[in-house]
């Protein structure tokens, strides 16, 4: 496989582009495939089957472009899906929530993690399984926060909405007295400047996409898959639903680097 091949990353919509973000920062010289599969955002309300048919059908998108490597720049997924379909690829295919983890244990001093994400991604308990895997002396809380992916998909980032949504989400996490939130949904760091305000910047916010993109990169290594060639990156999004938005809160989130969107009708 050759190594200047893209390296694939997908989400419901605009959330992975906290991945892409973090990748263009730390291997700039990767080409992508991002597809955000924003004809059935939002995913938190989804089914365990609807979100299967969706990854099987973004996978093989994936496998047609050519990728080297996918990166599941999704909570949900990760969650839900991933486990279900990480068997029946060869090629390196990761996700965010062990990652999500890891970063939790290394950062609670008092034992008590949160964990904001989908409704999906709640339901399923994998991020306490996963936490409690690594250490069985924390306590969990997770709390599904419905509103906020809308209002990152409308670029709502601020301003009365998100805040009233942001209070009513990360009260029940401050009465507890967590000292450390997992983003759980990759939505989520877009709106760490409001969280931050809100919670009066009292708690250690897990942004999973950093370290995801450490792992990607150990993992490529690893099957000598790094691009150390310097042709020029090729980067492309797509997505399954409209594209003029996509474009423009794209845009607003990770600038300039977005600079055509093509739709694709994956089933
Ligand atoms: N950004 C995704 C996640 O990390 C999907 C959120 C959604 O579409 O509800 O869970």
């Amino acid at each position: 496989m050759p190594k200047t091949d893209p390296i694939g990353i997908f989400d419901s919509g605009v959330g992975g582009l906290t991945v892409v973000k973090s990748l263009l920062d730390k291997m700039p010289q990767e080409s992508f495939i991002y597809f955000g599969d924003t004809a059935h955002v939002p995913y938190g309300e989804k089914t365990r089957e609807q979100l299967l048919t969706y990854a099987q059908d973004i996978m093989k998108f994936m496998m047609k472009k050519n990728c080297k490597a996918i990166v599941v720049a999704c909570g949900t997924h990760s969650s839900v899906t991933l486990p279900l379909i990480s068997n029946n690829y060869t090629l390196p295919l990761l996700g965010v929530l062990e990652v999500g983890a890891r970063q939790a244990i290394a950062s609670t001093r008092n034992g008590k993690i949160g964990v904001a994400a989908t409704q999906a991604t709640v339901d399923s308990r994998a991020f306490t399984k996963s936490i409690v895997s690594l250490n069985k002396n924390v306590e969990v809380m997770e709390v599904a926060c419905p509103r906020l992916v809308p209002l990152v998909e409308a670029g709502k980032l601020t301003g009365p909405e998100a805040e009233a949504a942001i209070k009513s989400y990360f009260d029940p996490l401050l009465d507890w007295q967590a000292d450390t939130v997992i983003l759980g949904c990759t939505h989520y760091p877009f709106l760490v400047p409001s969280i931050k305000k809100y919670t009066e910047d009292s708690l250690v916010l897990i942004d999973t996409a950093g370290e995801t993109v450490d792992e990607l990169k150990a993992l490529l290594e690893s099957h000598e898959l790094l691009n150390d060639s310097d042709s020029e990156p090729v980067r492309q999004f797509f997505v399954s639903g409209e594209e003029l938005s996509f474009y423009n809160v794209g845009k607003l989130l990770i600038g300039d680097v977005i600079k055509h969107v093509d739709k694709v009708k994956l089933s």
